[in-house]
């Protein structure tokens, strides 16, 4: 069908219709996104002649999507978390603001509530022969090089099979398993000790990995390990970091990696005295910058419904 009917009174009158728009009543923000968003769809349909077995085909696949409870996971995979951080770091440039660690998305799996420790947590908690000892440990400073007090890291990654502890489908690990919180003292210095994350996959029988199929993508991260930084004096910062030398580290679905953000693996050896399950271990040195406070407060905030237990 080639006939274009979007641009017609009768069209323009139903997205009008359905946003209420010529009412006063209701949340004017929510009228006008969803006149917009419904707009662009409507026009996307004329355009790209989208027939009624593909709109149907996509309709079904919100219902499977909310179903398997993989909206966020979307939301990482097609990009649009990424997006977000374009934006963010557009903002920060456009008012002059540098010389933070740079952010990255916080992806679908943190949980809150991690216990805090001062200045360094073993957060390893259930077995996992298949991981090496990992030390991770850095200071977290202002631009000018001073160190933060009281700033709290919170850390959370995958163990050796990719999963990640209250996400695991396999129940092999506790609430808090990786997943950890420090206070940093007068030095600015955090420490987590903890085992070697491998990379994560999406579900293979989820919504997610059915749209990337069908475009060949694959649904894998490199091995990586996220952080949320807050300080009552500084913005909060939510980063990653990758796992050098892991095959995907240009090649994540969900966009995340960043130049500065590969910090060098180094092998040492005395990790039995730092209660390590062996000597032998692999610590990444990872120092974190954070940027003030704008006129007093966190200007890029993000809220946005997240899990959290007790621990
Ligand atoms: C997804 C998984 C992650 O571990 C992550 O950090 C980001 C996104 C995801 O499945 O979308
Ligand atoms: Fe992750």
């Amino acid at each position: 069908m080639s006939a274009k009917v979007f641009a017609t009174k009768e069209v323009q009158d139903l997205l009008k219709a359905a946003a209420n728009l010529d009412s006063p009543e209701g949340n004017a923000r929510v009228k006008e996104i969803t006149h917009r968003l419904l707009g662009d769809l409507f026009k996307a349909i004329d355009d790209l002649d989208m027939t009624p077995d593909e709109i149907w085909a996509g309709v079904n696949y919100f219902n499977k999507l909310g179903k398997d409870g993989e909206a966020a996971l979307l939301a990482a995979g097609i990009g649009l978390e990424k997006y977000l951080d374009i934006r963010m770091d557009a903002a920060d440039r456009e008012a002059d603001i540098h010389g933070g660690t740079p952010r990255t998305i916080e992806g679908p799996l943190y949980v809150a509530g991690a216990p805090v420790r001062d200045g360094v947590s073993k957060i390893d908690i259930n077995p996992d022969e298949d991981a090496g000892p990992l030390v991770i440990r850095g200071t977290v400073t202002s631009p000018d090089g001073k160190p933060v007090a009281n700033a709290i890291v919170e850390c959370w990654h995958a163990n050796s099979k990719g999963f990640y502890s209250h996400f695991d489908p396999t129940g092999a690990q506790n609430d808090f398993n990786l997943r950890g919180a420090v206070r940093t003292g007068a030095d600015g210095k955090y420490e987590f000790r903890t085992l070697m994350p491998v990379g994560y996959g999406c579900p293979p029988q989820g919504a997610t990995q059915q749209l990337l199929d069908a475009m060949a993508r694959h649904g894998n991260r490199p091995a990586h390990v996220h952080f949320f930084v807050t300080s009552d004096k500084m913005r909060k910062l939510t980063t990653q970091i990758n796992i050098e030398g892991d095959p995907l580290i240009w090649d994540d679905f969900a966009y995340a990696t960043r130049e500065e953000l590969v910090p060098h693996v180094i092998e040492k050896t005395g990790g039995a005295a730092l209660g390590l399950k062996a000597d032998a271990y692999r610590e990444i040195e990872f120092d974190i910058v954070l940027t003030p406070l704008v006129e007093g407060k966190d200007n890029q905030l993000v809220n946005r419904p997240r899990v959290s237990a007790t621990a």
